[in-house]
């Protein structure tokens, strides 16, 4: 890949996971260590662009004059946060396993085990790449992750469409050394016109060179379309 490919352009990236708290000690999160939105963050200031990293607790450090890092703990944080770089960004990845329910109530006090059972009461939380699907302009791009256990195509097909991604990037749980905490990852990416292309296994750092390769593709084919369509 040639250098400076995404120079002057600004990309949003989530990563990690969101921690939804119970009380002032405990949480609901998952298992996301970070590693392969962090690592796409790397590839696109390599590739010199301007990079907004929204991260949830992670243990991972990530430094560069162009990089922007807003570090989060629950999901609302992280809706907020990116919610500032929605308008300005030219593309926007959703790498984050952003916990899909908070518990209504979280209670001040250290919660005692006075009871023989605990019930928690959960609502759902904002979903911070449907909100952008539903602003996103014609020039700004979107991606989306899903990291499926089971009819993995069907499912990331149907994110692809409901999330309005310009691409996905399929993660399956079915893969050795291609789920959390591996520093490998075994990747298919379907893009909105339903083409999909598999790749092997390999370390995450050449995964997120895979997939800013194919975010450049895409790009460039916008640009051309977005091109055409203002000389008719
Ligand atoms: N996502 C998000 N905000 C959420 C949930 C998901 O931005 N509240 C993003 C993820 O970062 C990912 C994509 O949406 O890019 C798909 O996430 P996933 O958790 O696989 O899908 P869900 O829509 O949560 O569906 P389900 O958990 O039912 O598979």
């Amino acid at each position: 890949m040639s250098q400076n490919i995404f120079k002057n352009r600004k990309v949003l990236i989530t990563a990690g996971p969101t921690r939804e708290a119970i009380d002032p000690v405990r949480y609901i999160s998952n298992h996301s260590s970070g590693k392969m939105g962090y690592a796409i963050a790397d590839q696109f200031l390599q590739q010199g662009a301007e990079v907004f990293l929204v991260s949830g607790p992670v243990h991972l450090e990530l430094k560069h004059p162009r990089l922007t890092l807003v570090k989060v703990t629950s999901a609302l944080e992280m809706d907020l946060a990116c919610c500032n770089f929605f308008e300005e960004v030219d593309i926007a990845i959703f790498a984050a396993a952003v916990a899909d329910y908070r518990p209504e109530y979280i209670s001040k006090q250290k919660i005692k085990k006075d009871e023989s059972s605990f019930t928690i009461k959960m609502i759902k939380n904002v979903d911070i790449a449907y909100e952008f699907g539903k602003i996103k302009s014609s020039r700004q791009l979107s991606i989306g992750f899903a990291l499926e256990t089971n009819d993995e195509l069907t499912h990331a097909t149907g994110k692809l469409i409901k999330k309005n991604f310009d691409m996905v990037v399929l993660n399956s749980m079915n893969d050795n050394k291609a789920t959390f905490g591996f520093d490998t990852n075994k990747i298919t990416i379907i893009t909105s016109d339903f083409t999909q292309k598999e790749f092997l296994l390999k370390h995450k750092n050449e995964v997120a060179e895979d997939i800013v390769e194919a975010v450049f593709e895409l790009w460039l084919k916008r640009k051309a379309h977005l091109q055409m369509v203002s000389l008719n």
